[in-house]
C-alpha cells in the first residue's frame, strides 16, 4: 500500500507563524509536526510516499526529509498548486499511487495510543477503511453516524446538527477505485473535492467500513495556536513520564525493518549532540543488548 501525507493549505489559522514556515513544519513539543503522521504511517509498514504541499512549502519538506533513503523509505515530492480539497491529493498523485491501494494522511493529525489502526491496516483488503473519534466539537469535521449494529450509516461534512459525536480523523485507507471515485467527484460549496464526498461514494457501494477509536486513543489536532499548544503539552507529557517518543520515524522504520540496527546507529551518530540523538543512542543500545544477549543455560 502507498502513502500520502497531505501537507497542504495556507495555515492561515496559524498566522504570523505561518508566514514562513508552513503549519506541518511547526514543532509539536520537540518535533516538526510533520514526524508525527509520518511515523503513524510508518508504524504501520507503509514505505512509499508522496508527500503533497504548495509550491511554496515544497522546498522546506524536501530539506527536512530528503527522498527518504536515509530512514530506509522512499519520499516523492508533488505540489498541490491551490487548494482545491482533500481528495485532490489523488488526482496530483495519480501515477504515484499507480494501481495500488493507498492510505491518506493529513500532515496536522497527531495520533497516539490504541490498536485499531494496526488492525485496520492489517484487515484492509478491499473498499475503504476510515475511523470515528469520540470529540466534543464534532461540527468542526466530518461527522459518521452508526445504526445499533455499529455499522455507518450517514456521513456529513462540517454538519450543523451533527447526528454523533464521532468525528472523522485524518487518516483513511482505499482500494485503487479511489482514483477513479475522486476523477467523477464536483467540487462542493466551499469549491473542494471532498474527502467526505469520497467515503460516502464507498458507503453508497456497501464498501466502506468505519473502525471507532477507543478511549484510550488521542487524536490531537493542531491547526490553531491553541490546538497546536495542546498538542505540545500532551507529547512532553507522555514523553516525560514514559521515556518514549512518539513521532520518531528512525525508530518506527528500525522496528518495522525498514532500518538495521547498524544503520540506525551510523544515522544517530551523526545527528549533532542532543535530547533527540541521547533517545536514539538508547535504542540502539537496547537493541544491541538485547541481540548479543547470551541465552540462560537449563
Ligand atoms: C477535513 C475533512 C473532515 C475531517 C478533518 C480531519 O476537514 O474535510 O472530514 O474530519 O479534515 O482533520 P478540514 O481540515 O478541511 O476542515
Amino acid at each position: 500500500m502507498k502513502g500520502i501525507i497531505l501537507a497542504g493549505g495556507a495555515g492561515s489559522r496559524l498566522y504570523p507563524l505561518t508566514l514562513v514556515a508552513s503549519k506541518q513544519l511547526q514543532p509539536v513539543y520537540d518535533k516538526p509536526m510533520v514526524y508525527y503522521p509520518l511515523t503513524t504511517l510508518i508504524d504501520n509498514g507503509i514505505r512509499e510516499f508522496c508527500l503533497i504541499s504548495t509550491p511554496h512549502d515544497l522546498p522546506r519538506f524536501r530539506q527536512l526529509l530528503g527522498d527518504g533513503t536515509a530512514w530506509g523509505i522512499s519520499i516523492e515530492f508533488r505540489e498541490q498548486a491551490r487548494p482545491g480539497g482533500i481528495a485532490q491529493a489523488f488526482l496530483v498523485a495519480d501515477t504515484f499511487v499507480g494501481n495500488d491501494p493507498v492510505t491518506l494522511i493529513l500532515g496536522d493529525n497527531v495520533f497516539y495510543g490504541g490498536d485499531e489502526f494496526k488492525r485496520a491496516f492489517g484487515e484492509f483488503q478491499s473498499g475503504a477503511s476510515i475511523f470515528g473519534c469520540h470529540v466534543h466539537d464534532p461540527e468542526r469535521y466530518g461527522v459518521v453516524e452508526f445504526n445499533a449494529k455499529g455499522r455507518a450509516i450517514s456521513i456529513e461534512e462540517k454538519p450543523k446538527q451533527p447526528k454523533s459525536n464521532y468525528a472523522v480523523p485524518g487518516l483513511y485507507l482505499y482500494d485503487n477505485q479511489v482514483i477513479s471515485i475522486t476523477k467523477s467527484l464536483r467540487p462542493s460549496a466551499r469549491g473542494e473535492l471532498e474527502i467526505t464526498d469520497v467515503n460516502l461514494e464507498y458507503l453508497k457501494r456497501g464498501q466502506l467500513q468505519v473502525y471507532r477509536l477507543s478511549r484510550g486513543f488521542a487524536w490531537l489536532d493542531a491547526g490553531t495556536s491553541s490546538s497546536l499548544h495542546d498538542a505540545s503539552a500532551y507529547v512532553q507529557t507522555i514523553e516525560k513520564r514514559q521515556g518514549i517518543k512518539i513521532g520518531c520515524p528512525e525508530e518506527a522504520s528500525f522496528h518495522r525493518g525498514f532500518l538495521s540496527l547498524d544503520q540506525l546507529a551510523a544515522l544517530t551518530s551523526k545527528m549533532p549532540n542532543c535530547e533527540y540523538r541521547e533517545y536514539l543512542q538508547n535504542v540502539v543500545a537496547e537493541a544491541t543488548r538485547l541481540t548479543t544477549q547470551i541465552p540462560p543455560h537449563h
